[in-house]
């Protein structure tokens, strides 16, 4: 049964009871409505960070969740193994800040014994990645993606309210060496913050075989001002970028990867550039999202939810599980509303996880 949230009428959050009768085929890959293929599940592992991105969090006043809501090493197997029944064969693990979680080394490692489960990343602040990058590795993590928005140290601690590079470099090296590889940086570009720093950012491709991505900022709850004055069009980051180095050569994109990809010529690492807000690519969209309190977020950029926990709290088998998460992912929005004005307004990125 289908009810609207009792409390935000005004948006299009939908919350579906536990124990819907079966309605989809064992064993097969879910596609939504639209005949997109949705087999990468992002699983968020704490709303908690220890830095405080200006596009991500306020400085002050968040609220995290008690630890009795989010679900249980043990919930959250048990949702993934009925994830991967439902054909999700990609999990990244996002935040907040993923190595924050209580027996993360563990939790990777129970989660790469899923059956079904082939691939495990991770997006993290790499913070505590020096000391937990081999261990990770060993237990089963395939690769991260780490963020890094600036290249100088004190303008890194204002974007992050407090982050230290020095930390940062000690983890993509200790990522580089435990070989999470491939590497790819993440760096949130806004204007008058950061675009100064564009070709430095870029030029570390030219030394080193990482992949760099630009993200063009979006506007979720606590950060919407920013994102109206800062976001720069991917397409103006790639003029920039090419004014300096020369043409870009166009790498290809793989078919669900939202980096558009390019390569300084003759440079060893790659240039991503992601462009929610001026480029959607939704129609490719492969992915759904699981907060840490165990509801499946539908889309990045909409409020769209259902809540897991309720259904496994009850006491629902792996099976009935399974039906939800296809009917979840049955019910996945075409794409975001952006372009029409709509915007998420129910949960900040530190509480989805990019
Ligand atoms: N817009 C775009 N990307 C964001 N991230 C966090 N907040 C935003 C935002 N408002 C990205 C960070 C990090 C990942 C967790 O999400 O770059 O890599
Ligand atoms: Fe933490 Fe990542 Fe958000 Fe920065 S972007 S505050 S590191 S979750």
């Amino acid at each position: 049964m289908l009810r609207d949230h009792p409390t935000t009428g005004a948006t299009s959050i939908t919350f579906i009871e536990p124990h819907c009768p079966p309605l989809y085929e064992r064993d097969t890959p879910a596609h939504d409505r639209y005949g997109r293929r949705i087999d990468y599940l992002r699983v968020s592992l704490t709303d908690r960070c220890n830095m405080r991105c200006v596009y991500c969090m306020p400085a002050d006043g968040m609220q995290f969740l008690p630890p009795p809501d989010l679900l249980s090493n043990q919930e959250l197997i048990l949702v993934l193994s009925a994830a991967a029944a439902a054909g999700f064969r990609k999990i990244r693990l996002t935040g907040g800040e993923p190595t924050l979680r209580h027996e993360i080394v563990e939790l990777v490692r129970a989660i790469k014994a899923i059956p079904g489960i082939e691939q495990i990343a991770m997006t993290t602040n790499a913070l505590r990645l020096g000391r937990l990058a081999a261990p990770l590795k060993a237990a089963g993590l395939d690769r991260v993606n780490i963020s890094i928005d600036s290249l100088d140290a004190r303008k890194f601690r204002q974007i992050t309210r407090g982050g230290s590079l020095d930390d940062v470099w000690a983890g993509v090296w200790a990522a580089d060496e435990a070989g999470l590889h491939p590497i790819k940086l993440n760096a949130v570009v806004v204007r008058g913050m950061n675009d100064d720093e564009l070709i430095r950012l870029a030029a570390l491709t030219t030394h080193y075989s990482w992949d760099l991505r630009f993200i063009e900022v979006m506007p979720l709850t606590g950060v919407a001002g920013l994102a109206e004055e800062g976001v720069i069009s991917s397409t103006e980051l790639i003029v920039r970028i090419a004014a300096h180095f020369g043409q870009l050569e166009s790498y290809g994109q793989g078919s669900s990867d939202p980096a558009r990809r390019y390569r300084i010529p003759g440079a060893p690492g790659t240039l991503g550039f992601i462009s929610a807000v001026t480029d959607p690519f939704c129609a490719t969209c492969n992915r759904m999202r699981l907060t840490a309190e165990g509801r499946m977020h539908l889309c990045l950029l909409r409020d769209d939810e259902m809540d897991l926990r309720a259904a496994v709290r009850a006491g629902a088998s792996q099976d009935e599980i399974t039906q939800l998460i296809r009917h979840a992912v049955h019910l996945k929005p075409w794409g975001h509303g952006l372009p029409e004005g709509v915007l998420p307004t129910l949960r900040g990125m530190s509480q989805i996880g990019g």
